[in-house]
């Protein structure tokens, strides 16, 4: 994706379904891309870089059930979404 080239055909989510991991490892792995990137690239291309795996991180925890209730990728919210669990902050 970094590259433009379309060229990786996995299935990510399946990746990571099974791993013990929750927010906080999604928090500090995107950390550590923002970190690298930034050393790598410079700030604007590691920003772009930042981007791309901030997009990609929220629909992964999506996909696993890790964000709070009630918000989507679009950013509208989902009203009822799960009446049986109360809604959390960001
Ligand atoms: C809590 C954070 C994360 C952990 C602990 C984690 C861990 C892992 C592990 C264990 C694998 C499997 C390696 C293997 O057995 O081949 C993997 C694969 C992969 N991860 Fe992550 N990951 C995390 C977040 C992310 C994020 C945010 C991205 C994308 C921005 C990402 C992209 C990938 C990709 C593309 C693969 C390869 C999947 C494939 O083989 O098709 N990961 N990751």
């Amino acid at each position: 994706m970094a590259l433009g080239t379309r060229s990786y055909h996995g299935n990510p989510l399946a990746m990571h379904l099974p791993l013990p991991i929750n927010s906080g490892h999604f928090q500090q792995w995107l950390a550590l891309w923002q970190q690298t990137t930034r050393d790598v690239l410079g700030e604007d291309l590691g920003n772009h870089m930042l981007d791309y795996a901030k997009r990609i991180a929220r629909g992964m925890q999506m996909g696993m059930d890790l964000l709070p209730r009630g918000h989507n990728t679009l950013g509208i919210p989902v009203f009822n979404a799960r009446p049986d669990q109360p809604e959390q902050a960001d």
